[in-house]
């Protein structure tokens, strides 16, 4: 199913360290930015990007999108200062009947399979995500003590792309909006509104680039995938 990717790329990252957005970051040559969008440039399925960006950066965005050769990129709406605000303007700049994939700029990794998954799935269903399965044990801890082990069965790590009919997320949205309700996803909005959402199983290595660390397990994967 075709669809079309809103991508959020109006963050700081803060925990990066790096005194500036940690999208313009280089890995192998390329920033992480360009990464992430080449991944949707290559998709036959996408349609159209529409990208988050701080007014202050547009400008370097838009020479990272024409040096690295990506014509998809349909609208380039100001971000807000929490992420679901940078996603509110993209949902609000690309009205459509079809399906939109939400998918961080700062995860260059993810498999074309998962992408794909994700779009039939909220087809289908109206919304999916995609998660992996938690490997460690969990425990909920309260002042330093253990309370409890949670089920680890039940327990999966999600990542973005986060996939949905548009109606259904931009009516979550607008009703989040409203209530004041704050998600740290969106699918925390769609559940919020009492709807169904989907996991699609991704994969470990669609990582978010975060925290330094990151750098250097990233820069392995893409030397992986270039051998
Ligand atoms: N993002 C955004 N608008 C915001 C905050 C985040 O568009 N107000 C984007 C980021 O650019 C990133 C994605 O949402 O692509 C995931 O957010 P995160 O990894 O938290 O990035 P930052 O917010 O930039 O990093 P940090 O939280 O460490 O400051
Ligand atoms: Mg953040």
């Amino acid at each position: 199913m075709n669809y079309t990717v809103m991508m959020p790329a109006a963050g700081s990252g803060t925990r990066m360290g790096a005194g500036h957005n940690k999208l313009f970051l280089e890995l192998e040559g390329q920033t992480i930015l360009a990464h992430t969008l080449s991944v949707f440039e290559r998709d036959p399925w996408c349609e159209g990007i529409i990208l988050a960006v701080k007014e202050s950066e547009r400008s370097k965005i838009e020479q990272i999108i024409k040096r690295a050769q990506i014509t998809k990129v349909k609208s380039l709406p100001e971000g807000g200062t929490e992420r679901q605000h940078s996603v509110a303007a993209c949902l609000a700049a690309h009205k459509t009947r079809g399906i939109v994939l939400v998918h961080d700029a700062a995860r260059p990794f993810i498999a074309q399979h998962v992408i794909h998954k994700l779009a039939d799935s909220a087809y289908e269903f109206g919304a999916a995500v995609a998660g992996v399965k938690v490997k460690d044990t969990m425990k909920y801890v309260k002042d330093g003590i253990i309370e409890e082990t949670a089920d680890r069965e039940r327990l999966w790590v999600i990542q973005t792309p986060q996939a949905f009919r548009y109606e259904l997320l931009e009516q979550a949205s607008r009703n989040a909006e409203r209530a004041g309700f704050l998600g740290t996803d969106e699918a925390m909005l769609v559940e919020h509104d009492g709807k169904e959402v989907r996991i699609v199983e991704s994969t470990y290595d669609n990582i978010k680039m975060t925290t330094p660390e990151d750098l250097a397990y990233g820069g392995y994967l893409l030397k992986k995938r270039l051998e």
